[in-house]
């Protein structure tokens, strides 16, 4: 446990370790630490019964300290990260391997990413171009460090990865020759398929995924190039991707917190991914701060608390509020019958964890009604 002695509610710190939920300052992110153990241990365990590594998708909540919590209970291998200056906030903090599911251009970043393995860590970065191969080499050869390079494919959402078999045999090839670079695998996330409705059509999505990880593999294979990892999979789509057999590691990270846009998901039985197979784990606390009008509360958590770009936020176990409408500060809430009071918490599950964590610098970690800890959002704000 951290010591807060000189850190002050109010100013530096939304809580102190022993408080009351009702006496957190608001607004601030709390995280249910039973229901997120036990979402972490439940995807541990599914992987561990699959036989898949998984490696969490640390972007999501950017903590030191929940990347440990999934590596102690869900026996998590390390971390994924999108961006350098996120990954050397992980190995600063003790995660000693970590990826970067996401290609590195600009040449200073690259020269931080090379410097990455000097603090102890064992490093991964995906390329999804061979000049990048070159770029990667010479920074590495130039400070005697070591990468591990996965070839990215673009296995359906059309964003980054190579779109033909042949250029990641190509690439592959050219990791291969490449000094202080080793050819670690395939990179293969499909994000656009993973909030789709039904479990059937997610099924569907995932299998033309695979279909293209299975003809890179092939040609991989071909090529005397068989990619020792195969790594992507979240949490709408974990299932499918361990079904394949094509894949070694998972790279979940929502099912952690979760969010009202991925509760809206089904699973395999028709039910929400958050009545059923996970749990809320993240809220943001908000207080009622105006009930000047009738049937409706204000409260203080607005669009610079979470993020709303998939959905508003929900009110947590209170069916008859809704949260209405956003502005900076803001929230509306619908009373119908006006049971709010000035002050009054309600928890909101926001409609985005990833962009919300990164609006925070704390989670409040609540256990029973009372704050067990403080942990701060180490990555926040790291997005070069
Ligand atoms: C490359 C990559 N892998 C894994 C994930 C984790 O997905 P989820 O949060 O849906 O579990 C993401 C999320 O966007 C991602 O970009």
């Amino acid at each position: 446990m951290q010591d807060h002695e000189t850190l002050e509610v109010g100013y530096d710190i939304p809580a102190k370790i022993g408080m009351a939920e009702s006496e957190i300052l608001t607004p601030a992110l709390v995280l249910d630490l039973d229901a997120l153990e036990r979402n972490v241990a439940k995807m541990g365990g599914y992987a561990q019964a699959h036989g898949m590594r998984h490696r969490v998708h640390g972007k999501m909540h950017k903590s030191v300290d929940v990347a440990k919590l999934q590596m102690r209970l869900g026996g998590a291998v390390g971390v994924c990260c999108q961006k350098v200056s996120e990954a050397e906030a992980f190995v600063r903090g003790g995660i000693a391997d970590v990826l970067i599911s996401n290609e590195v251009r600009d040449p200073r970043m690259i020269d931080r990413l090379a410097r990455l393995p000097e603090m102890g860590a064992s490093v991964s970065v995906c390329v999804d171009d061979v000049t990048n191969v070159a770029e990667l080499s010479q920074a590495v050869a130039t400070l005697g460090t070591q990468l591990d390079v996965l070839v990215e494919i673009d296995c359906g959402a059309g964003r980054c990865g190579v779109a033909r078999p042949a250029e990641a045999v190509a690439i592959a090839q050219s990791v291969s020759n490449a000094d202080g670079l080793r050819y670690a695998g395939l990179q293969a996330y499909q994000g656009a398929m993973q909030h789709v409705t039904t479990y059937e059509d997610r099924r569907t999505a995932a299998e033309a995924a695979h279909a293209i990880v299975r003809a890179n593999v092939a040609a991989l294979t071909e090529a005397g190039l068989s990619p020792e990892l195969v790594t992507g999979g979240g949490t709408g789509s974990f299932e499918f991707e361990s079904a394949s057999q094509l894949y070694t590691e998972l790279q979940c990270g929502s099912y952690a917190f979760m969010d009202a846009d991925y509760g809206r998901v089904l699973d395999a039985r028709g039910a929400r991914l958050d009545h059923g197979q996970w749990e809320n784990a993240l809220f943001v606390l908000s207080a009622v701060m105006s009930t000047a009008r009738s049937g409706k509360a204000v409260v203080d958590a607005g669009l610079k608390a979470m993020s709303m770009e998939s959905g508003l936020p929900l009110v947590f176990e209170r069916e008859a509020l809704a949260y209405v409408e956003a502005s900076d500060e803001h929230g509306t809430i619908a009373d119908p019958e006006d049971r709010l009071v000035i002050n009054e918490r309600l928890r909101l599950v926001p409609g985005h964890c990833d962009p919300t964590c990164n609006l925070h610098d704390w989670y409040v970690g609540v256990r029973g009604g009372v704050v067990e800890c403080l942990w701060p959002i180490s990555a926040r704000g790291k997005v070069f």
